[in-house]
């Protein structure tokens, strides 16, 4: 936990962007895994963590906004859970390290509420995600899960968007606690990614990592020679030389801040021309995005950015044709990249994505675009000092796109179709980072990951000796 006047501090900026009423903060509770007594692990709101600090499940948190007074609405342990689970604290002394005098048990919260309510009160909610975080606010609320669904409160998600999406230095050193982890999932990957290794060798032994220096994994492992699935979670592969596997993997910390990176390796070791050639491009428009981002700037300047060093990459390669500008103003980059530059990341590995993408990634300056795949851009907006975001271009040849776009008469005037038919077989290549924007340009976090073409076939071929010598275990 961070000391206590980190969490009073942003209750009380928060109190400032409400100006009135109640902020109710549902915390997570336990969910059954496959029946009642056979729990998923416990993972809290990030929103809760946030504001309150405390990793329990079961309780809630009140923000009075017109009495400047907070609230943990929790139940002590009893006898029966002490013996289950050992010596647990008050949850008065829980609530006293985050800075809150004002504890009552979680029956008491219904009656608040009500009370609030009563008096006209307007209650502000975040949108659950959950099916037990509907149910409780329906009942407490008295209102259908519907209306849960559709009454979540627009002020408070903008005052916690402002104040979440400026990271303080105790949170980028978190984050940067879980690139140094996902440095060596990553580079245990790339040594691992030999002929013959099932992907889920691979995929096991990371997570592994993940769980003994941090906590989970930040979201289900993407690991696949199979890269052209953008969300691969399939690990069935055995690799061959020949073909590339990309690792798109982060990690938790304690205090569950993540880390979201994609290496993206030749199988065996050593790139191939294609794929070499292919890789350059990627990493081009990577360095490029990063070399762009500073405050002041929309990253829709720079995922389009990111799109034109890709176009012209392509054109070298003789994949693409035509005018770069022209290409990546029709749209005819997405058949090779059909996703977005990238998204901002804090505790959630996509921060704050459960808002609504557009309170958190567009303001009033820039509009979400219909356009096939710069739909899926989830960060558009202008940059600022503190976002902490990813930067992950990607080239994919994704067989059933190629045959739609071809068979749809689409890009002809800037798609080679007849070369890029040879290289279905191909997979794809993602490489993404996790940056800070500073006051005057921007910082890559955590220890830099191999990522140059001379930088990955190195540290494929070095011992596995990193485990001492990093000095993690
Ligand atoms: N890990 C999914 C993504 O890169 O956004
Ligand atoms: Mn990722
Ligand atoms: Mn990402």
């Amino acid at each position: 936990m961070f000391k206590k006047e980190v969490y009073s501090d942003r209750r009380n900026r928060l109190k400032k962007e409400l100006k009135s009423g109640i902020a109710l903060f549902p915390g997570n509770v336990d969910v059954a895994f496959n029946y009642p007594a056979n729990q998923y692990h416990f993972r809290q709101d990030s929103h809760f963590l946030y504001f309150f600090g405390l990793d329990h499940p079961g309780f809630a948190g009140v923000i009075d906004v017109d009495n400047d007074k907070d609230y943990i609405f929790g139940n002590d342990f009893d006898i029966e859970d002490i013996i289950w689970m050992g010596v647990q604290p008050k949850v008065a002394d829980m609530a006293a390290e985050v800075g809150i005098p004002n504890t009552a048990p979680m029956n008491d919260l219904t009656a608040f509420i009500a009370d609030a309510m009563k008096s006209g009160r307007k209650i502000h909610f975040l949108p659950p995600y959950r099916g037990e975080t509907v149910i409780q606010l329906s009942q407490l609320l008295n209102i259908s899960n519907d209306e849960v669904k559709n009454s979540a409160s627009a002020d408070l998600i903008k005052g916690v968007v402002k104040l979440k999406e400026i990271k303080d230095e105790y949170e980028i050193a978190e984050i940067e606690k879980a690139v140094d982890i996902a440095y060596l999932m990553h580079t245990t990957a790339m040594k691992m990614a030999m002929p013959g290794v099932v992907e889920q060798e691979i995929a096991g032994t990371i997570e592994g990592i993940s769980l003994a220096l941090g906590g989970p994994v930040s979201f289900p492992i993407i690991l696949s020679m199979d890269g052209q699935t953008l969300h691969n979670h399939n690990h069935g592969n055995t690799l061959v030389e020949g073909r590339m596997m990309v690792t798109d993997a982060g990690s938790e910390t304690q205090l569950h801040y993540s880390s979201d990176i994609t290496r993206t390796v030749p199988v065996g070791g050593k790139f191939n021309p294609r794929q070499a050639e292919i890789y350059q491009i990627v990493l081009d428009a990577n360095v490029k995005a990063i070399e762009a981002i500073k405050p002041g700037v929309p990253y829709r300047d720079i995922h389009f950015l990111a799109a034109r060093v890709i176009v012209d990459g392509l054109k070298q390669a003789g994949l693409m044709k035509g005018d770069t500008e022209a290409a990546v103003a029709a749209g005819a980059h997405t058949l090779f990249m059909p996703h977005g530059l990238g998204h901002m990341m804090g505790m959630d590995v996509h921060d704050m994505e459960g808002l609504g993408e557009d309170y958190v990634g567009y303001d009033e300056t820039v509009s979400r675009s219909d356009q096939f795949g710069t739909a899926y851009l989830r960060l558009a907006k202008a940059l600022k000092p503190g976002f902490v975001l990813t930067v992950e271009p990607g080239i994919y040849f994704i067989p059933a796109l190629i045959d739609k776009f071809r068979n749809e008469g689409k890009f002809t005037d800037f798609i080679n179709y007849d070369k890029v038919e040879t290289y279905k077989d191909f997979g794809g290549i993602r490489i993404e980072d996790d940056v800070l924007v500073t006051e005057t340009g921007n910082r890559v976090l955590g220890k830099p990951i191999p990522k140059t073409i001379e930088e990955v076939e190195r540290t494929m071929t070095e011992p596995r000796e990193w485990v001492k010598k990093e000095g993690f275990i």
